[in-house]
């Protein structure tokens, strides 16, 4: 029997002992004096007290101490039993439970209600469901069928948010807040379009400004009055498709201000405010609505399938973006989820590996949905770590396991983050201008971003996801992939960049629309022609594979291709198309770049799949600089170092099928090793195998 099922076993034996004692137990304590040190790595779970007698919580809580989880998530979907009936509180037993989990060393973060509103609430108050966009009013028995926008559904959330707060928010062993759940399904009712038409007004001035930026002139598009302006989401005016994106993210983050102010007021400010975000989901601007809370976390799904490790940090690193620092891991599936096609479970050390891939990513917590399997509901299928029963199902001494990883590195790795030189850049504008408008339906900008950011990770290791209005000072190589809509800030923020010694690269589609969605009244890349010295003269949608060759070597070349020209002798051309049937591209300039001063600025307008792709990458790394001190690992293995300045963690994970033995550039301590401060100099790792390394810095 390994360590962690032997620790399960014994951990279900104390519960069988315990538990006519547990039963038979006085009204909780009243809460500790201070809240306990919280651990550098938290693992967690979503516990839903509420749907079980009280007399199995410490059965629960036991098993859950047991395996080293140290934070339990409540309450998000609890708002029935916290308000059974309008303006009659009950916190009583939310207030057991957090005592409950005090006694097993657990902390608890309090998830506001507000995504599942009561029967009583929409049948006293029907004007708080949401009108789907096909004009039907949604209805009770699903969740989120609520309206992001009504007055009245916030008045009675943040009611709900201020008596959990008050009573909360100076409990020792509460340690942050999650507002809401998953925010994403927006209400497009004539209150909401009257609400968007307000905002138009506001951000434009005018009609006639509005009408000037959206160009309605084209096809009699032109308003005379606000209350002509309709919603669109896929074929309308692309500033209109625009703006009301960006109506739905002020709304949402209004919506989360809404219950985020009445928290603060009433809490703690050791006490976070996160809410729980979906990665690569695209719903709203995630970086104006993460701008008011202290945390950025995220629910991470693999679904069908199994973890793609470059797909999913690239994820990871755009959360870690939002708020640039550490994030937590709200949400993961313990094994298998229930809403995929297919809801295959995560092989066996998928999940272990899986964590510590969030964490190598800068995640300081992990938490599994769910706990308990639900008696009844919609999600009777989804993983667990025990069952309906209360005991647990196999994957528990996997988590166990974690558990007892955490706990073992979390010294190593307090206070350590992420520090990257290279920053991939990531708009939500950008990608909404795209897809609104693809040209070709295999021009994904999600995949161009990701084939990016895999090829310079394998040789760096290490990669933010920004947005183009950040400082990017910091990074000595900044890749702008299919950034197609850039502002002017934006413009000169990149400008500026290079004129620094910055190394900008801009891949195809880069900086052909406006703040507006309209068309730069230059070719691309707009307002940095000047600077790059050359132009897009056009963009073709390929229906066929093309042949590209020169410095990053040759190969094919698909969906999309750019035909560059240059215009100062100091920009040089990298690459060329060869000859094809379209006969446009014959001979002419693929990629191209010219050096300024310590800088750079690159232009690539062909698709780079391959040995281009990877070939491009070390020429970028090579131009940028850099002189990643590892180098390339072997297939299946992923490396992840977190750093302060002190130290240095490297996390080794073999995701591969193959074992591999790494030689390691120096000594480093084996953070997990049986024996403490082993000393190795080379890690050999079967599949999913872990090592958390440390060395200093000197
Ligand atoms: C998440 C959601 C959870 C649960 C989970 C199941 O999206 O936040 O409440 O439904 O999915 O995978």
């Amino acid at each position: 029997m390994n360590s962690a099922a032997r620790l399960s076993a014994l951990s279900l034996a104390a519960i069988v002992l315990l538990t006519p004692f547990l039963r038979a137990q006085a009204p909780p304590a009243p809460p500790a004096a201070a809240p306990a040190t919280p651990p550098a790595l938290y693992l967690g779970t979503a516990w839903y007290p509420e749907q079980w007698p009280e007399s199995q919580w410490d059965a629960d809580l036991s098993l859950m101490e047991a395996a080293h989880i140290r934070f339990v998530r409540v309450g998000e979907f609890a708002w029935s039993n916290l308000e059974p009936s309008e303006g009659h509180y009950d916190l009583d037993w939310l207030a057991r439970s957090i005592r409950a989990a005090e006694r097993h060393h657990i902390a608890v973060v309090i998830g506001t209600p507000s995504a599942a509103p009561p029967a009583w609430l929409t049948t006293k108050y029907p004007e708080t469901l949401r009108i789907k966009e096909d004009g039907r009013r949604d209805e009770h028995g699903n969740r989120q069928q609520f309206n992001w926008a009504n007055p009245k559904y916030r008045e009675l959330a943040r009611a709900m948010a201020e008596q959990l707060a008050k009573r909360f928010g100076h409990d020792p062993n509460v340690i942050g807040w999650q507002i809401d759940n998953e925010y994403a399904s927006e209400s497009f009712g004539p209150a909401e379009q009257a609400q968007f038409q307000q905002w138009l007004k506001a951000r434009y001035g005018t009609l006639d400004n509005l009408n000037n930026k959206w160009t309605t002139a084209y096809w009699s598009e032109t308003y005379s009055d606000w209350s002509q302006i309709p919603i669109e989401t896929t074929y309308g005016n692309p500033g209109l498709l625009l703006s009301w994106k960006r109506f739905v993210s002020d709304t949402w983050r209004s919506y989360q201000k809404n219950q985020l102010d009445v928290i603060r007021a009433n809490s703690d400010h050791r006490q976070f405010i996160t809410t729980n975000m979906m990665g690569f989901f695209d719903g709203y601007d995630h970086y104006t609505v993460s701008q008011d809370l202290d945390l950025a976390s995220w629910d991470d799904y693999v679904g069908t399938g199994q973890l793609n490790p470059i797909y999913n940090g690239a994820a990871h690193d755009l959360t870690r973006g939002f708020l640039r620092k550490n994030f937590w891991v709200m949400e993961t599936q313990p094994g298998f989820v229930n809403w995929s096609p297919d809801n295959n479970s995560l092989d066996k050390g998928a999940v272990r590996a899986m964590a510590w891939h969030d964490v190598g990513h800068g995640a300081d917590a992990v938490s599994y949905w769910q706990w308990r399997s639900d008696l009844n509901g919609q999600e009777e299928y989804h993983g667990t770590l025990v069952g309906a029963d209360g005991t647990p199902v196999p994957l528990y001494a996997e988590v166990a396991h974690l558990g007892a990883d955490f706990a073992k590195a979390g010294p190593a790795l307090a206070g350590t983050t992420v520090h990257s030189d290279v920053a991939i850049l990531h708009s939500y504008d950008a990608f909404w201008a795209i897809d609104w408008q693809r040209h070709n339906h295999a021009f994904d900008p999600l995949a161009a971003m990701v084939a990016y950011y895999g090829a310079i990770r394998a040789l760096t290791h290490s990669v933010d996801v920004v947005n183009p209005s950040v400082d990017l000072s910091q990074y000595k190589l900044v890749i702008a992939p299919a950034l197609n809509l850039i502002t002017d800030q934006q413009a000169k923020n990149l400008i500026d960049y290079v004129h620094s010694g910055g190394h900008l690269v801009l891949t195809q589609r880069s900086a052909m629309k406006t703040i507006d969605n309209a068309l730069q009244p230059q070719r691309q890349p707009g307002p940095l022609v000047p600077l790059l010295g050359g132009r897009v003269d056009q963009f073709y949608a390929l229906d066929t594979t093309i042949p590209i060759s020169g410095a990053w070597g040759s190969g094919p070349t698909n969906t999309w291709a750019e035909l560059l020209s240059t215009s100062n002798p100091e920009t040089k051309v990298l690459m060329r198309y060869g000859k094809t049937p379209l006969g446009w591209l014959d001979d002419q300039p693929a990629a191209i770049t010219r050096k300024i001063g310590n800088g750079s600025i690159t232009y690539i307008g062909a698709n780079l799949e391959g040995d281009t792709l990877a070939n491009a990458a070390k020429w970028m790394v090579a131009d940028a600089n850099l002189h990643p001190e590892f180098g390339t690992l072997p297939p299946g293995v992923d490396l992840y170092i977190r750093s302060d300045a002190h130290h240095q963690v490297w996390i080794l994970i073999n995701f591969g099928d193959t074992p591999q033995t790494i030689t390691l550039p120096s000594a480093f301590e084996d953070v997990l090793a049986d024996a403490s401060k082993a000393t190795t100099h080379s890690v050999t790792l079967n599949r999913f195998d872990v090592v958390v390394l440390q060395r200093p810095i000197h």
